[in-house]
């Protein structure tokens, strides 16, 4: 077996807040496998973008520390490596799409221009070669008439060809990974739709491997290979996107799944298009200031018994793959052969 693109261990990262020491991540792990799309999802605050900026070390140090963990991408261990070194690997390996398409362009300066600096950051073009190459890595991000408008300004897009030309930019070193911090969210429906087509297209095309982020299941499940579901900076569930929307085994997983509308998780449609409203699920993250000993999705859980106040709930692998954080469904798992603790 070769060597996942990306391998998370173990990660736990707190941040310094006025209140106290906030546990962001608490022992998050899992991999992302060459030319795969993994979809990491969770409500929002449960640690999904302090995720992503730990692989890129684009926390703030404080108020962020480290407390444990491994993150190795290509053979390396990110945490270990030199800012000189990172810099290689950010942009050059791994590019990443935010979620803001407006905030994360200039708006003082042209897209082409932008575009043309990341290019010229990692390869010797001049100028000229440089544009040519722009023009083509906007065709290839379906940006309408590349050459005519790449003088543009960012505030002469719509919200998806903004989006479109973060993308180029982010694929403008050929990186092996992308990360997409809920690259949908500032968009409606349909041009959501079409950025995830786009992504999934791209992933072909130039072989890469994809980090998607969403708060929403239903937005990504139909171009994940993988889903990675995340509670309160804890790896809930696990697993590949089929098992996992067919057979839920963590209640947190079922609660996100019925909060999907009811035509599908392909549909690409948000509450406000539906017209009607969505069970959402009841309460709010606990404070991760002072997270509560066990499970800590104890409060808003249905199933929960006296065992996961007060236990801590390991992950599980299951038998049809991935894995699963909850003591129920490790019970119904027992009743099947091959169930063994994730060592991780
Ligand atoms: N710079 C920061 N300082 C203090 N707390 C932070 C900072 N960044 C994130 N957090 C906290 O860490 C937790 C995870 O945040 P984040 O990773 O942004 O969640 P998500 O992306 O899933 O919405 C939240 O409780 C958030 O308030
Ligand atoms: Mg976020």
């Amino acid at each position: 077996m070769t060597a996942p693109l990306l391998r998370i261990r173990d990660l736990a990262v707190s941040f310094a807040t006025y209140g106290g020491v906030l546990q962001a991540l608490d022992g998050v792990s899992f991999d992302v496998d060459k030319g795969r799309v993994v979809a990491l999802v969770g409500e929002s605050g449960c640690g999904k973008s302090a995720t992503a900026l730990s692989i890129l070390r684009l926390l703030a140090s404080p108020p962020a520390r480290l407390v444990r963990g491994e993150i190795r991408f290509e053979g390396r261990d990110l945490l270990h490596l030199s800012e000189r070194e990172m810099r290689g690997v950010r942009g050059a390996r791994i590019g990443m799409v935010f979620q803001d398409p407006m905030t994360a362009l200039n708006p003082v300066y042209t897209v082409g221009f932008q575009l043309i600096e990341a290019i010229r950051l990692h390869r010797k073009f001049t100028r000229k070669e440089a544009r040519e190459q722009a023009i083509a890595g906007l065709a290839k991000v379906g940006f309408p008439e590349p050459a005519a408008r790449i003088d543009s300004y960012p505030h002469e897009l719509s919200g998806g060809m903004r989006q479109r030309v973060l993308i180029a930019i982010a694929l403008a070193c050929s990186p092996t990974l992308l990360i997409a911090d809920e690259p949908t969210t500032a968009l409606d429906a349909t041009i959501q739709a079409q950025i995830l087509e786009l992504l999934q297209k791209l992933r072909v095309d130039l072989g890469m491997s994809l980090l998607l982020i969403a708060h929403d299941l239903g937005v990504v499940a139909s171009i994940a290979d993988e889903v990675v579901v995340l509670y309160a900076g804890v790896v809930m569930e696990r697993g590949p996107t089929a098992s996992l929307l067919s057979a839920p085994a963590h209640p947190y997983t079922r609660a996100l799944l019925r909060s999907i509308p009811p035509s599908g998780p392909t549909a690409f449609r948000t509450r406000e298009t539906k017209g009607r409203s969505l069970p959402t699920i009841e309460g709010t993250l606990p404070d991760l200031r002072s997270p509560p000993p066990g499970c800590r999705f104890q409060a808003r859980c249905p199933d929960v018994v006296d065992r996961c106040t007060t236990d801590a709930v390991p992950l599980t692998s299951r038998s049809g793959g991935g894995a699963v954080r909850c003591f129920l469904a490790e019970v119904a798992e027992a009743a099947e052969p091959a169930a063994t603790t994730d060592v991780a």
